[in-house]
């Protein structure tokens, strides 16, 4: 049932490909300039009307709200709150009836999410999910959603659930721009195909495991790392970050990079791995000096870097390229050899990786 696969977490990793785009399956139709979602249809003149869109998750389906984040602001000009549910649902929070509220969970079940909903629910808010678990107790809850079709996640990390949520709100958030006249035609368009491209650009990121593995035995014993990204792949180290750390018990920590001369930068040392997402893309020169910061500290760095990049490669210790799309999409591959850095750091202190320690798939206790 693990298909060849060692692990589910490795298999699932590697579905990838496939899921993203049996998630954008009938619903991107790129050469028509397209997008039909019979959920975001159906409830348009609310997003419409949304003075804010509200995000509520846990763990990483919370970082895939803060990538949706910044992809709903720059496409569709909606204001957008990521909240952690569980902070959200005891805080007596300013919900009103024009506020759209977008609840993200792959189980469906996740206890602070569901208790989020309801109260938004409370307050006359519109509330949409987005589930992968068909059924599921919060696809039930919410007024409308659109299911990620990524299938079965067995392992305890999230992988392929984190990068079709993505897909989904960027679906979403296309849609949306397009029915408000955020986007130009053409970058709507190339959004549109950009987005079709993805699944052999993830199949092509995957090429990255045996470099990924590689990096993975040079510091599989490092105490700490620190993940950098900015923009937005900020959300993205974060994750990378999470995954890191839950499966492999390395203290982990993931920031904005420009954040790093705020307090991180007095961790940096000869022993402490960075690895930083830096993309041939907005702000790659500040990104640069970031890294050049930690070179002259003797960090070491790890960099994800654009294919033909030849600044950061003359800088970074290691790099591991990934092929280039627009910034927006890029999270979609950046996430890819982070999650397999993580895996096989994990396969190399053997530790359990499908089920870590303390760990279980659906939170459904707060
Ligand atoms: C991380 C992980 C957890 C979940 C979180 C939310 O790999 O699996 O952080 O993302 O418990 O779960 P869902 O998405 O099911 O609400």
């Amino acid at each position: 049932e693990k298909g060849g696969y060692d692990h589910f977490m490795l298999k699932e990793i590697y579905e990838q490909p496939a899921v993203i785009k049996d998630t954008y399956r009938g619903r991107l139709h790129a050469n028509e300039g397209l997008i039909k979602m019979a959920g975001i249809e159906d409830n348009l003149q609310k997003f419409l009307n949304a003075d804010r869109i509200l995000i509520v998750a846990c763990g990483t389906s919370w970082h895939a709200g803060l990538v949706a984040e910044y992809i709903f602001e720059e496409f569709s000009r909606i204001p957008v709150e990521v909240e952690y549910a569980s902070e959200f649902r005891y805080r007596n929070p300013i919900i009103r009836e024009n506020d759209v509220v977008i609840a993200i969970s792959q189980s469906g079940e996740t206890a602070d999410t569901l208790a989020a909903i309801k109260l938004a629910k409370e307050h006359g808010a519109f509330v949409f999910g987005v589930c992968n678990v068909v059924g599921s107790s919060i696809s039930r809850e919410t007024h409308a959603g659109a299911y990620t079709h990524a299938g079965p996640e067995i392992g305890v990390a999230s992988t392929k659930a984190f990068t079709t949520q993505i897909t989904v709100l960027t679906l979403i958030a296309l849609r949306l721009a397009q029915a408000k006249g955020t986007l130009t035609n053409s970058d709507f368009h190339r959004y549109l195909q950009e987005l079709e491209l993805i699944p052999e650009k993830v199949q092509q990121a995957l090429e990255t495991n045996d470099t990924a593995k590689a990096i993975a035995a040079i510091y599989k014993d490092a105490p700490n790392c620190l993940y950098l990204g900015r923009g937005y792949n900020f959300p993205v180290a974060l994750e990378g970050a999470l995954k890191l750390k839950e499966i492999s018990y390395i203290h982990a920590e993931g920031y904005p990079a420009a954040e790093m001369k705020h307090g991180p930068i007095a961790l940096i040392d000869e022993q402490m791995p960075v690895v930083v997402i830096a993309q041939k893309q907005e702000h790659y020169d500040k990104i640069v000096s970031n890294i050049q910061e930690i070179k002259s500290r003797s960090g070491k760095i790890i960099a994800v870097v654009t294919e033909g990049d030849t600044q950061v490669r003359a800088l970074a210790d290691h790099v591991i390229e990934i092929p280039r799309t627009v910034d927006a999409l890029s999270p979609l591959l950046t996430t890819i050899p982070l999650q397999l850095l993580s895996y096989h750091i994990a396969v190399m202190r053997e530790c359990n990786v499908d089920q870590p320690r303390n760990l279980a798939k659906s939170v459904t206790v707060e």
